[in-house]
């Protein structure tokens, strides 16, 4: 008899999607520009799986970097109106809103000064360095956000291998005003076992804000349903992640309401 009570409880348990996150503020479906979606029919076939998994609300964050992908406001936000468009018709209920994943290089450091980012939502902006080596652009990157009022949040920290064994470096870039975005299919060993690790520290520590699935095609979704049935799965429900603010926050947002779009679009 106690054997099926625990039985029950643990299937009442189970997670079995990630309505619990809501939005996903960085994921690459916006078809044709960047390394993500090719074919606007990959990015419906990933949407529609992000649908299934729970999702209200998904921000496409197509990578902008001066050298592999020069993308503007103006590629950006045609692809996802044309994206709508045909969500619209096959009638898949989820909202699409864009944005960017900039890479911290000379370029982006002059987009900062500008004030020339795309948020993702608020002035909150989402940015990224090379898997190899730290940006020699970084504190001058983060300082001239923060005195043209934008907040960075660090997509991906657990990624960066060269902080993997210098774990004090994620305190500094903390105190520096960074904000951590954690991608959520590290915990499903894609990104191999040290990247897993650090995930597991970061997490640990509560040094995240938001969360992510950086979805570029099926493989990675296939790797964040993995996610569900791991043990991670009632941790990652239980944090504070600060993903649901972003639609208290564009509720409250009326111009934008009256836009019919949300944020600084
Ligand atoms: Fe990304």
């Amino acid at each position: 008899m106690w054997r099926m009570f625990n039985f029950l409880k643990k299937k009442a348990d189970k997670i079995s999607n990630w309505d619990f996150i809501q939005t996903d503020i960085h994921s690459h479906i916006i078809p044709g520009i960047d390394d993500g979606a090719e074919t606007i029919e990959d990015s419906i076939k990933l949407i529609k799986e992000m649908y299934h998994h729970g999702y209200k609300k998904m921000i496409a964050t197509p990578h902008i970097s001066e050298d592999i992908y020069p993308n503007s406001k103006e590629t950006i936000f045609a692809k996802r109106d044309q994206l709508r468009e045909k969500l619209a018709k096959l009638g898949i209920n989820i909202k699409i809103d864009a944005a960017a994943e900039y890479m911290i290089d000379g370029n982006f450091v002059n987009l900062a000064k500008e004030e020339q980012l795309l948020p993702l939502f608020d002035n909150y902006v989402l940015v990224e360095m090379s898997y190899l080596v730290e940006s020699p652009y970084l504190d001058i990157a983060i300082f001239a956000l923060q005195t043209h009022g934008y907040k960075p949040i660090l997509a991906h920290p657990e990624r960066y291998s060269f902080y993997h064994n210098n774990l004090d470096k994620y305190n500094e870039l903390k105190n520096k005003g960074c904000l951590f975005q954690l991608n959520t299919i590290a915990f499903s060993g894609y990104y191999g076992k040290s990247v897993k690790k650090t995930a597991e520290y970061l997490l640990g520590k509560n040094m995240y804000e938001f969360c992510g699935s950086d979805i570029h095609h099926l493989k990675h979704v296939n790797a964040l349903h993995s996610v569900l049935s791991s043990k991670h799965t009632k941790q990652l429900e239980e944090y504070h992640f600060r993903n649901n603010e972003i639609d208290l926050a564009e509720q409250f947002d009326s111009s934008s309401v009256l836009a019919g779009d949300s944020f600084h679009n």
